[in-house]
């Protein structure tokens, strides 16, 4: 369907002129355009502009849409999430508002290994009904881009189950997905004591089928005390990264290991978490061009600190928010949220935080050329916002200001 959204009061283009990410003082520049238009074509963005500049007359096979009073911004890019789960775990929610911690609690045998049990319980068409069903509110608040990890599976039939569902979602629903192969998440019960010889079947044996069968576009590892160390963490990336997939780390999240590090000497796409990178960590970043995966809700939700986004923005890395949306440590997939956590605990602007969660999203997935911006030649996701103001979104939280979600040029009204 063909599209014009005429007299947009504001329309925050984030326009990349051609760079796959905004870092340092060029993450503020929104490119914001008023009482603007922009027209989609076949899926695309064919022109965005200020209605002044528009001199064509419509033909007749394009819709118009008014968007007076109205933000109009790029869809919105959730670059880390765990979204494809069974049950929930809001008893370890429970636990924590009490004082336990969330290795307390894993240690007990909650947490990742909870979900584990579940998962390997559920039939695909139950894990892909239960991720429809969020994705379909996480479009509502914005979100027309989503990676989706497995990892909550952990031998070969449950992490293939996993993938060959988000693979499935990708062509069967609007939203787009991107498929990470998480076999590294945590050691699995039946292998406990024995990682060596988990990492042994990850890297002899589901990495070569998941390359095979073209299942992900990324390779993750948890890089963490008591997961995966830096060495088993480097076994299996290297074996991804020759079965063709690309790398991201959940690094320096808990404890400072050296995880951003790592990321950097593999060539890693991002290194997420970084609560507790260590400045090092952080030059490693820069001079690799790492995006840092920021997941705000995380430090909310689990309390235990911040990841230093404003030296990471100030050392020139390029900076991503995420929702990290899990039942364990982010139950929430608010991209908006998450910005308002980003600038009112981690000191970022509102500019920042929209940067942050359209175009360098979308290069934290290496997508950057196709989508996170309202540029001719993009992709058409979009987001109408009833707010008079881009600031809104961030400043006015908990509420949803989304009205409109346009996906490839589709339209999506709540
Ligand atoms: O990114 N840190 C490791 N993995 C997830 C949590 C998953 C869970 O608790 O179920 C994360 O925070
Ligand atoms: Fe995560």
């Amino acid at each position: 369907m063909n599209l014009f959204l005429k007299n947009i009061s504001q329309l925050v283009t984030v326009a990349a002129r051609g760079k796959t990410a905004k870092t340092g003082a060029d993450m503020r520049d929104l490119g914001i355009l008023t009482d603007a238009g922009v027209l989609c074509r076949d899926g695309k963005i064919a022109w965005a502009g200020p209605m002044r500049e528009w001199k064509e007359t419509l033909p007749p096979d394009v819709a118009e849409l008014d968007a007076g009073g109205m933000t109009v911004l790029p869809g919105f890019v959730d670059s880390h999430t765990h979204a494809m789960f069974a049950g929930s775990r809001e008893k370890e929610f429970a636990l924590r508002s009490e004082g336990a911690t969330y290795q307390q609690i894993a240690e007990q045998g909650g947490g990742i290994l909870s979900t584990i049990g579940h998962v390997r319980a559920a039939g695909k068409k139950a894990l892909k009904r239960q991720t429809v069903r969020y994705m379909n509110a996480m479009m509502q608040s914005g979100t027309t881009t989503v990676e989706i990890k497995s990892g909550y599976g952990l031998d070969m039939d449950s992490e293939i189950k996993m993938l060959e569902a988000i693979v499935e979602l990708r062509s069967e629903e609007l939203m787009g997905v991107v498929p990470t192969f998480l076999g590294a998440h945590a050691v699995p019960p039946e292998y406990s004591g024995r990682t060596g010889e988990y990492v042994a079947l990850l890297v002899d044996t589901m990495i070569p089928y998941v390359g095979r069968k073209k299942l992900a576009r990324f390779c993750d590892v948890f890089c963490e005390k008591g997961y995966f160390d830096l060495a088993e963490a480097e076994r299996v990336l290297n074996a991804a990264r020759t079965w063709g997939m690309a790398l991201k780390v959940h690094a320096d999240e808990l404890t400072p290991m050296g995880g951003a590090e790592l990321a950097a000497r593999l060539g890693a796409v991002s290194a997420d978490h970084l609560e507790r990178v260590s400045p090092r960590g952080i030059a490693a970043m820069k001079e690799a061009g790492v995006v840092a995966g920021i997941l705000p809700g995380v430090s909310f939700f689990l309390n235990h600190g911040y990841a230093p986004a404003r030296a990471l923005i100030d050392a020139g890395v390029p900076l991503a928010i995420a929702s990290d949306f899990n039942p364990g440590s982010c139950m929430s997939y608010s991209m908006p949220m998450m910005m308002t956590i980003a600038c009112t605990q981690m000191h970022m602007t509102p500019e920042e935080a929209i940067t942050a969660a359209t175009l360098n999203g979308a290069a934290a997935l290496g997508l950057s050329a196709g989508i996170g911006s309202i540029e001719a030649g993009k992709s058409a996701d979009l987001i109408v916002a009833g707010i008079p103001d881009y600031r809104f979104l961030a400043y006015h939280f908990g509420a949803n200001h989304v009205r409109t979600v346009i996906k490839n040029g589709t339209i999506l009204e709540f």
